[in-house]
């Protein structure tokens, strides 16, 4: 499988090294309520957490334990109900839904479980998409898509509909569409979820080679298997996290 990432495609800066200790993510006591009163839940609950230039993190919980409300806060699609969030040193915390989604578009790849491709287009077009909100050229977006999906090793699939590709073709083509506006950071929640082993190892030696070429990952996991190809394990449990510490492949 075709699956070489140079560096100018997946670093937001354009840059192929890792430029350490630049925070990208600073929460400060983040919290955030659902519903009041008997039924008020605090899905996240005082929760401050750096995530620097470079790092792969794996968030592990429970169910129930806060995993997407966070990541959805660290996405920019919610925001907290209390603390402070900076992402890239800007403080978003406050920001409103317009300026929100601006932010999304130019600064956060997101992969999610479900892959959750548009099944009346083609993998080109899929991929071609994010490009079209930021005013990237025609000939330029369609250059970047194809590049993008014969890095997951799809150059050969760039005219068929999701429906006619298998789930790790999905997901591969999903992780195409999140990278190809060079993110800041590239948020995945269970993205081998809904994959057999063999996808599933697949889409984590392409996470690793985003990694390597200094993207920024958060992943939420259910499987210890899956987090242990990240570097750093976030543990969640009602709301708060309760452990952080180094991936077994770090130590
Ligand atoms: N929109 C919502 N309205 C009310 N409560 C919510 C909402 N979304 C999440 N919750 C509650 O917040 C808590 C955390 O939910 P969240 O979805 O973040 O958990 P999770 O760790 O992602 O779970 P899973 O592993 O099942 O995906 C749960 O108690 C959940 O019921
Ligand atoms: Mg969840």
């Amino acid at each position: 499988m075709a699956m070489i990432l140079s560096a100018q495609t997946v670093n937001s800066q354009g840059e192929g090294t890792i430029s350490s200790l630049k925070p990208v993510v600073q929460l400060e006591q983040i919290s955030r309520i659902y519903g009041s009163g008997e039924a008020m839940v605090k899905a996240c609950d005082r929760i401050s957490l750096t995530i620097h230039r470079g790092e792969y993190c794996a968030i592990m919980g429970e169910s129930g334990s806060g995993k997407t409300t966070l990541m959805n806060i660290i996405g920019c699609l919610d925001r907290p109900s209390h603390g402070r969030y900076r992402l890239d040193s800007v403080d978003v915390s406050h920001l409103g839904k317009n300026r929100l989604a601006r932010i999304r578009n130019r600064q956060i790849g997101f992969v999610f479980q479900r892959y959750e491709l548009l099944n009346n287009l083609t993998a080109l077009e899929n991929v071609i998409l994010p490009m079209m909100y930021l005013g990237v050229g025609r000939r330029q977006r369609q250059r970047l898509a194809t590049a993008a999906l014969q890095r997951m090793g799809l150059g050969q699939r760039l005219d068929k509909r999701p429906t006619q590709l298998s789930g790790g073709q999905q997901q591969r083509v999903a992780i195409a569409r999140a990278i190809v506006n060079r993110p800041l950071l590239l948020l995945a929640d269970e993205p081998t979820g809904a994959l057999d082993t063999h996808s599933a190892e697949a889409v984590m030696a392409i996470f690793d080679e985003l990694h390597t070429n200094g993207m920024t990952i958060v992943m939420v996991t259910h499987s210890h298997d899956v987090a242990c190809y990240s570097k750093r394990i976030i543990q969640v449990s009602d709301g708060r996290i309760v452990n952080d510490h180094l991936s077994p492949q770090e130590m």
